[in-house]
């Protein structure tokens, strides 16, 4: 929250080949590059402790592929054909046990 306003929220689950999935990322335009993504996605880091996290977006994406490189996260594959002429990239970060 953000004065009162919702700044952003985040989904975590795990339905995506039984590994943590953030299938949602979303930060009020308002709010955006002041650390709100950064911090929502370091807190689903944090409850989900260990293993494999893994997201998407569409290539055309800059500011969610420069928030993955930034949050030291690797390149895990590209799916064609969901949106047309924009693939969905995916990402994932090996989270340690003893964090
Ligand atoms: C992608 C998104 C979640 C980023 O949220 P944010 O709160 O603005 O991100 P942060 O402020 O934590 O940014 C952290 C770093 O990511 C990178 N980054 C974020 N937005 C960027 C942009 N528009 N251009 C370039 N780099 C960007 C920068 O390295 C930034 O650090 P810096 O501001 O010190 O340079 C936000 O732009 C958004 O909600 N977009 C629409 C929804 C969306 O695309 N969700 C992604 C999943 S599909």
């Amino acid at each position: 929250m953000v004065d009162d306003a919702v700044a952003g929220y985040a989904v975590l689950e795990y339905t995506f080949f039984s590994q943590g999935f953030i299938s949602m990322l979303i930060v009020a335009e308002t709010s955006r590059r002041k650390g709100v993504g950064t911090a929502l996605v370091s807190h689903l880091e944090a409850i989900y402790k260990t293993g494999k996290l893994f997201t998407s977006t569409n290539e055309s994406n800059e500011p969610m592929k420069a928030l993955m490189q930034r949050m030291s996260y690797e390149p895990s594959g590209v799916v064609h054909n969901l949106d047309d002429g924009d693939p969905e990239l995916f990402f994932f970060k090996k989270l340690e046990a003893n964090r």
